[in-house]
C-alpha cells in the first residue's frame, strides 16, 4: 500500500499535457494503478488522474459505491482508464451542458458549480490493455470530464463560468460528513 502525496493547484505539473501509455500489463503500470487507487479511497475521492500526483501519463481512475464527498451520487464501477477518448452524446431532451458542483482532491476545501456534458461515450484501454467503451450520463459523465481535463492540465475552476459559485466546501455545504481540508 502506497499513498502518494497528491499535487495542489499552483504546481506546474497540474498544467501539463499527458503522455499516452505504451506498455500495458507492467509490474510498474499495475502498481501505478494499485498507488493511485490507495491514494484515491485515503482522501475519499471518487477519482484521481497520474498527473495528480506527479505522473504525466494518460491514466486516470475513478468509481465508488457510496461516497462521502459526493452523498447524492449515484454508484460508479470502478474503473481504470487510460489514453481516453470522449464523444459528447447530443441529449435531444436536455441539450447543451449542465452546471454540477464539482470538487478536487488538487483543490482542496473548495468547490465549484461547473458546466460539463451530460451524456457522454468513452473508450480506452485498462491496465492490462483491453480496450473498452462505454456510455455515461450524470454524475458518471461528469466525474470522467474532469478526471480527462486533468490530463490535458485543466482544473476544474478554469472550466467555471460562474465565479459567484465558487467556494469553501464547509460554508456551501455545512452539513457535510467530510473533513475540512479535502
Ligand atoms: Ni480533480
Amino acid at each position: 500500500m502506497a499513498i502518494h502525496p497528491i499535487l495542489k493547484m499552483g504546481d506546474p505539473r497540474l498544467l501539463r499535457v499527458a503522455e499516452p501509455v505504451t506498455a500495458f500489463g507492467t509490474p510498474e503500470l499495475r502498481q501505478l494503478v494499485q498507488d493511485m487507487f490507495d491514494t484515491m479511497h485515503a482522501a475519499q475521492g471518487a477519482g484521481l488522474a497520474a498527473p495528480q500526483i506527479g505522473v504525466n501519463l494518460q491514466l486516470v481512475i475513478f468509481g465508488f459505491q457510496r461516497n462521502a464527498r459526493y452523498p447524492q451520487a449515484e454508484p460508479v464501477p470502478p474503473t481504470v482508464l487510460i489514453n481516453p477518448q470522449i464523444t459528447v452524446l447530443d441529449d435531444l431532451a436536455n441539450p447543451g451542458l449542465e452546471e454540477g458542483w464539482e470538487g478536487c482532491l488538487s483543490v482542496p476545501g473548495l468547490r465549484g458549480k461547473v458546466p460539463r456534458h451530460r451524456a457522454i461515450h468513452y473508450r480506452g484501454w485498462d491496465a492490462e490493455g483491453q480496450p473498452f467503451e462505454r456510455e455515461a450520463r450524470d454524475f458518471h459523465a461528469r466525474v470522467v470530464q474532469h478526471e480527462c481535463d486533468h490530463l490535458i492540465g485543466r482544473l476544474y475552476p478554469t472550466r467555471m463560468t460562474d465565479m459567484t459559485q465558487f467556494g469553501f466546501t464547509s460554508v456551501l455545504f455545512p452539513d457535510m460528513d467530510v473533513a475540512e481540508d479535502d
